[in-house]
């Protein structure tokens, strides 16, 4: 199959070479129902509905969890990549397209929802923070979660002890991103490290970005 990651004239956090290191992963794993935390503009979300058609027909489940620009309920220090603070765009087409002819906020459900309007029937997408949501939800069927949300010490923990609980001992993925030099949040390596040693388990490094950990 061909792995080419398309940006779709959004935003999305895997620029680049990234996207395409991203779909090899899910190709090596080869998912039926994949969870993304930290959806942002859906971009990631659509080239894995995609994938996962392509492999799988319509029998392939995708949930995204974000905040969708609702306030983070408790956590007051989370850490935002600069990109997310405002919608800006380098590109000036697109910043007069979306923020003053459409006027749309493409973070918000509602613009994630009609992007991904073609995979309605096997999507779910959740508006949340995930210290609050992700334990209220059933994790038991997925298998490839690409961890990417709140990126405070406090929400990767909580994140990673949630899913765990749920995937414990059943060589499931979580690929977490901003762990590597190539994309370094200090937060993110120290929660990720600290997590692994305590539940002994093995983690690559992926190209320098992602950490890959099979429970
Ligand atoms: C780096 S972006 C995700 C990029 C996306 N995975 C992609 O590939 O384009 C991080 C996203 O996580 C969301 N987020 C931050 N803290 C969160 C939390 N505690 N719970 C849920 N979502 C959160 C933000 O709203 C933002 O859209």
């Amino acid at each position: 199959m061909q792995l080419k990651y398309k940006s779709y004239w959004r935003k999305s956090g895997l620029k680049g070479k990234w996207g395409n290191i991203f779909l090899e992963r899910l190709s090596k794993h080869n998912p039926k129902n994949v969870l993304e935390i930290g959806v942002f503009c859906g971009v990631t979300a659509k080239n894995t509905c995609e994938f996962l058609y392509k492999s799988n027909g319509n029998n392939f489940n995708y949930i995204g969890i974000d905040l969708f620009g609702g306030h983070q309920s408790e956590i007051k220090d989370e850490i935002e990549p600069t990109f997310l603070k405002d919608q800006k765009f380098s590109n000036p087409l697109k910043n007069l397209y979306y923020n003053f002819i459409i006027k749309e906020n493409l973070n918000s459900i509602e613009s994630v929802s009609k992007f991904l309007k073609s995979y309605k029937d096997n999507i779910r997408l959740i508006a949340g923070d995930t210290n609050k949501v992700l334990k209220e939800i059933d994790l038991k069927s997925i298998d490839f979660t690409f961890l990417d949300g709140g990126h405070s010490y406090q929400t990767v923990i909580n994140d990673l002890t949630i899913l765990y609980q749920s995937m414990k001992g059943q060589k499931k993925i979580i690929l977490c991103d901003d762990y590597g030099k190539e994309s370094f949040i200090p937060e993110v390596e120290k929660a990720i490290n600290d997590f692994v040693k305590q539940n002994n388990l093995n983690l690559n490094l992926i190209e320098n970005r992602f950490a890959e950990i099979i429970t």
